[in-house]
């Protein structure tokens, strides 16, 4: 791997993964459209300590409406992790869902498939929805319960369909709810952190009870990296740390990372969310040598620690 390009380098994922891709001394193109999901000031401080990197050029546009085939010119592996993400405004927004998930990896795809280039793409575990059994295995019937589910689920289907037409070598990762510092300011910690620095309660959906299998970011970065290296084309691989635990749980942990008793006010569970997260992941470990590393517990901390560090730059004087 000399030259990488990482779509969605301005996001949580991505970024890590630039810098991650950077010290192991490739050179990275990022490609980002600074989509309006969440604001702009969050992804530039994502990308801030990349900016004096000679090795690191960040390019500004929107997949879906570019010429694919020149972003990909001279690198010799892609990253898609460009998306739409999130599951509960994709009632509303569908319409942004497909052009970012559909409309963007399809013409990624198809410039992949004629250079001949390998992508890794980033799926998710919304693709299983409510899965009978747990932990779940990648060779069951995928049953998405939200419009978000059912775009990475395409994604999936577009790859292999690619793959067959035109011998597309693409390997698919499912993540399961990466957490740790930068993580999306719509996802649930994220909230959380932010509602207990403000003193405000924290709403939760549902009794508390669902399993989420919390993957490190860190540890979804070293699975993907060794998705380019090892992964079986066409094969796609759940990333999860596989050691699931109760949102009550998790709200605990994150109490004694803040040193604070957290107020907790529950709302209905909304829809498309899924009731337990929980990845099987032999097939990553045999494969990928993947290896979740990182406990929950020290994760929340460099969560946690980022998190202020934002607030306080992020800050109005
Ligand atoms: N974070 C998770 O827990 C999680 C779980 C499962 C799957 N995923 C998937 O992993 C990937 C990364 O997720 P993330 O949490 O880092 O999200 P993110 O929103 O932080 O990053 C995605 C980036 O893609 C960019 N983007 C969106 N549409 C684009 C387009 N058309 N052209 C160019 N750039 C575009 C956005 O501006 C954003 O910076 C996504 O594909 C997501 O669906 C994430």
């Amino acid at each position: 791997m000399k030259r990488a390009l990482v779509t969605g380098a301005a996001g949580f994922i991505g970024s890590h993964l630039s810098t991650r891709l950077i010290d192991d001394g490739v050179e990275v193109r990022g490609v980002d459209c600074f989509s309006a999901h969440y604001e702009r000031p969050l992804k530039e401080l994502n990308v801030a300590a990349l900016s004096d990197e000679k090795r690191f050029q960040l390019i500004e546009t929107d997949m879906a409406l570019s010429k694919v085939a020149e972003l990909i010119e001279e690198v010799d592996i892609v990253f898609h992790l460009a998306a739409r993400p999130g599951v509960r405004d994709s009632w509303s927004d569908f319409a942004d869902y497909v052009h970012a998930n559909v409309l963007a990896t399809r013409a990624l795809f198809d410039a992949c498939a004629q250079a001949g280039v390998r992508v890794v793409f980033a799926s998710s575990s919304s693709v299983y929805g409510d899965a009978a059994r747990l932990p779940v295995k990648e060779d069951i019937d995928l049953h998405p319960v939200s419009p978000y589910g059912a775009t990475k689920a395409m994604t999936e289907l577009l790859a292999g369909a690619y793959a067959s037409a035109f011998g597309l070598d693409a390997v698919g990762l499912r993540y399961f709810t990466v957490y740790g510092p930068r993580q999306r300011p719509d996802m649930g910690l994220s909230r959380f952190i932010e509602a207990a620095a403000a003193g405000d309660p924290l709403h939760i959906f549902g009794d508390g009870r669902q399993l989420r299998d919390m993957t490190y970011v860190g540890d979804a970065v070293a699975a993907t990296v060794a998705a380019a290296e090892r992964g079986r084309p066409g094969a796609v691989y759940n990333v999860a740390s596989c050691a699931p635990r109760s949102l009550l749980d998790i709200l605990g942990e994150l109490g004694q990372v803040l040193g604070l008793e957290l107020e907790l006010e529950h709302e209905e569970r909304k829809a498309g969310d899924v009731r337990d997260t929980w990845g099987a992941i032999e097939h990553a470990r045999q494969d990928l040598g993947y290896e979740p590393a990182t406990p929950l517990r020290a994760g929340l901390h460099q969560q946690v620690a980022e998190a202020h560090r934002r607030r306080a730059l992020l800050a109005v004087p």
